[in-house]
């Protein structure tokens, strides 16, 4: 009989705070094993995109709430070679860089708390991630959405490493930032991520938790990759 050789994990849960560097790792991951990269914060951007872009009032949990159990997100091959993972199509309208825009990262987290929301979003979530063979990045994906997994990464890091991060991206792409603002926004941001009543930011009990303030993308990736085998 020979060696006996493990498969590796199928479902894979990939959670972090923001700019913590998940989507990165998590989408090489996904290209490496030939997996599905799926990432959850879409959803939540694209449902508190529509509001804004329906000067509807965010504090109005039921009226949220409804747009989010009937939103039709449309998550595509990616279109053009900017940078993009996928093209996220609302109404025909590529709204993939929009739902980046400062207007959504101040407004998601008001949106994301509503536990309706969640519930209508994570459980579209979960019907993709149980037919297995996919990397699902988010907050809650190792605690709420798929709690058996079969492998669970928290990825962690410094607020002032994460802004740095989120700084040189944009910097890159060609836009204008302002280290200190944000610094603060992901500072509030993770407050108001971690401290919601449902569903918060924390790792899941069985999470492999890698802090990455002094690691850079390819040792974190080698290192998830490594994991995997
Ligand atoms: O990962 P991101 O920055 O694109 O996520 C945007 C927001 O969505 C984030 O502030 C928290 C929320 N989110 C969530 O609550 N649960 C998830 N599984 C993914 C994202």
């Amino acid at each position: 009989m020979g060696a006996m050789t493990k498969s590796p994990p199928s479902t894979i849960a990939l959670d972090g705070p923001a700019a913590s560097g998940k989507s990165t790792v998590g989408r090489r991951l996904a290209d490496s094993l030939g997996y599905l990269f799926f990432d959850t914060g879409i959803m939540y951007r694209a449902v508190t995109w529509i509001a804004l872009d329906h000067d509807m009032n965010l504090k109005d949990e039921a009226a949220i709430t409804e747009l989010a159990e009937r939103a039709e997100i449309d998550i595509r091959q990616p279109s053009q070679d900017d940078g993009r993972a996928c093209d996220v199509v609302i109404g025909e309208k590529d709204v993939t860089w929009d739902m980046r825009s400062g207007d959504v990262d101040a407004n998601v987290s008001v949106v994301s708390a509503y536990a309706g929301v969640r519930k209508a979003l994570s459980e579209r979530q979960r019907q993709i991630g149980l037919r297995g063979k996919v990397v699902m990045v988010g907050r809650d994906i190792g605690t709420v959405v798929l709690p058996d997994a079969d492998l669970k990464i928290y990825m962690d890091a410094s607020a002032e490493e994460r802004a740095r991060r989120r700084y040189s991206e944009i910097i890159e792409r060609g836009g204008t930032a302002d280290y200190d603002e944000i610094l603060s926004k992901i500072i509030e941001r993770d407050r108001l991520d971690s401290t919601r009543a449902v569903a918060p930011l924390r790792p899941a009990a069985n999470a492999i938790i890698i802090d990455t303030d002094q690691l850079n993308e390819e040792q974190v990736y080698l290192r998830v990759l490594q994991m995997c085998k």
